[in-house]
């Protein structure tokens, strides 16, 4: 079985994940944008914090991967480009770099932080959060756990990259970054549609592959796996979340 992508659907990440961007407020607070800045919403997804930066008075282009996303962004009126984040075409049109729950999903952290220097004025801001060492790891372990019984090391499928505080600082100062603040911030957050909807919209490339009876047996192991960490009394869950969140300015 070949490494399945993540598919992403609009309809399912606003009904499963809209608490993405509902929990996004201290990070645009930490960006703190201002009327007239342009600002690269890297990573816009369905572009409703793209939307939040440009009520605040910025200038905004969005930009991700999933053509499904920027279409869904578009259509809210954001002016948005699909592309590879880990391969930015920008050079010194940014005032400000902004990213959420996004870029664990780019493993070259170092290409990314390369780009978002280069699509920045000197003294540009990179400011941003996405998951940190540790992020979901209970989700994981279960994912490894049960697709190991499935005949697949869950390890070689991994679409989630999660540097700890000392990895990400080192990589930005590495790319011409002055670190103004970084944290390791653990986020309990309340799934509104489950585990079942969390895995649905997030965790494709794990599940790719496996006809549908296993595919519904595999989930159902995950979520017996994961129910005394992450289920609570009544029935809802919580993830395990980090968030690594982090202000750098682009030295000269
Ligand atoms: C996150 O925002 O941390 C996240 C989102 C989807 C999958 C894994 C992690």
């Amino acid at each position: 079985m070949s490494q399945p992508a993540q598919i992403w659907s609009a309809a399912d990440y606003a009904r499963n994940a809209g608490f993405v961007p509902a929990l996004g407020g201290p990070v645009v607070d930490l960006l703190d944008p201002r009327p007239g800045e342009r600002i690269l919403d890297l990573g816009c997804g369905d572009g409703v914090l793209t939307q939040e930066l440009a009520a605040r008075g910025a200038i905004v282009t969005g930009f991700d991967a999933s053509p499904e996303l920027v279409d869904a962004a578009r259509a809210r009126g954001v002016e948005a480009r699909v592309g590879d984040g880990q391969r930015l075409p920008f050079s010194q049109a940014f005032d400000a770099v902004f990213t959420n729950a996004a870029l664990h999903w780019m493993p070259d952290h170092a290409a990314v932080a390369t780009g978002v220097r280069r699509a920045l004025v000197p003294g540009g801001r990179f400011v941003g959060e996405f998951g940190g060492h540790g992020n979901v790891a209970a989700i994981v372990t279960a994912l490894i756990a049960v697709l190991e019984r499935h005949g697949v090391d869950a390890r070689t499928r991994m679409p989630w990259t999660y540097p700890t505080v000392g990895e990400f600082s080192q990589l930005l100062e590495d790319a011409g970054f002055e670190v103004l603040s970084i944290a390791a911030i653990p986020r309990p957050t309340p799934l509104p549609t489950g585990l079942a909807g969390w895995l649905d919209t997030f965790a494709n490339p794990f599940l790719g592959g496996f006809p549908e009876e296993e595919r519904t047996a595999i989930l159902a192991a995950v979520e017996a796996l994961c129910a005394p960490s992450l289920r609570d009394r009544s029935g809802g869950w919580t993830a395990d979340y980090v968030r690594l969140r982090f202000a750098a300015k682009r030295l000269d």
